[in-house]
């Protein structure tokens, strides 16, 4: 083949190794670390680390490679995932989300305004239903890389949404779907949609 066109496919990803799919059964070894702070079944106890448990593969391995890159800053785990190549990821990926996720629950005076919020939207100033991308019952869209939601700790998803509202977060793509939506919520609102999603199953 001429060079010019080996250098192009590889620039397009299409020549080399095919991006292998992630093997849950290698990945379980390969998590272990992991299981210190995120839960060996990836059902962490504290509410300041996610849970990866039930998550969606394409969005696992895409907030590695951020996290990897620095795209996606998170001083806890700062040089973790240098040692594990692409198809580690894919595989620690593949893992967690074949584990099971554990729901929690929702605070009863929250549940009406943030029920209201992940299914309505706020039509009056653009914002979308959360329900559109994370789905009724917060499961997101795997195949998309909308993550699911549904069981996460209410005290990592209201960090998140605040860091997208602050810009602190900012691996949402050019699109800045989620910056842009946190913009539009209050601290009254997040406190109550992360309630309501910790709940969601
Ligand atoms: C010392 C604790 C610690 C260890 C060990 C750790 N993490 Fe994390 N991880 C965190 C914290 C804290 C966050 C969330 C930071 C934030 O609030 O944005 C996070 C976030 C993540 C996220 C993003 C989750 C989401 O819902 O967006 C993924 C994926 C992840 N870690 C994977 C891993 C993998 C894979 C390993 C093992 C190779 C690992 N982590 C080891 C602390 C840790
Ligand atoms: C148009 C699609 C879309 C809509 C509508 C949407 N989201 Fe998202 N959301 C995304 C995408 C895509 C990501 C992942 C961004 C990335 O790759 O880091 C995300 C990420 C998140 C995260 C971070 C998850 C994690 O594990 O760190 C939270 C929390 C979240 N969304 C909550 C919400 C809430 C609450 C609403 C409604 C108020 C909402 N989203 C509406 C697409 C959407």
């Amino acid at each position: 083949m001429n060079k010019t066109i080996v250098s192009l496919l590889l620039a397009l990803g299409l020549a080399g190794a095919a991006h292998a799919a992630g093997d849950p059964a290698a990945g379980q070894g390969k998590a272990v670390v992991c299981g210190a702070c995120h839960g060996v079944d990836g059902n962490s106890a504290l509410a300041n680390f996610p849970k990866l448990a039930g998550q969606g593969e394409r969005y696992l391995l895409k907030q590695m490679q951020d996290i990897k890159s620095g795209a996606r800053p998170v001083v806890e785990m700062t040089g973790m995932l240098e040692p594990l190549s692409e198809q580690d990821m894919a595989d620690v990926a593949a893992y967690f989300a074949s584990q099971k996720i554990g729901v929690g629950t929702a605070d009863a005076a929250l549940v009406e305004r943030g029920q209201a919020l992940f299914r309505g939207g706020k039509l009056a100033e653009g914002m979308p239903a959360c329900t559109g991308c994370h789905a009724p019952d917060g499961s997101g869209i795997a195949t998309a890389g909308y993550p699911h939601l549904g069981g996460q700790h209410a005290q990592y998803v209201a960090k998140q949404l605040t860091a997208f509202r602050e810009g602190e977060r900012s691996n949402d793509g050019d699109a800045m779907i989620m910056r842009d939506i946190a913009a539009k919520l209050s601290n009254k609102d997040i406190e109550a949609l992360s309630s309501y999603v910790q709940g969601l199953h």
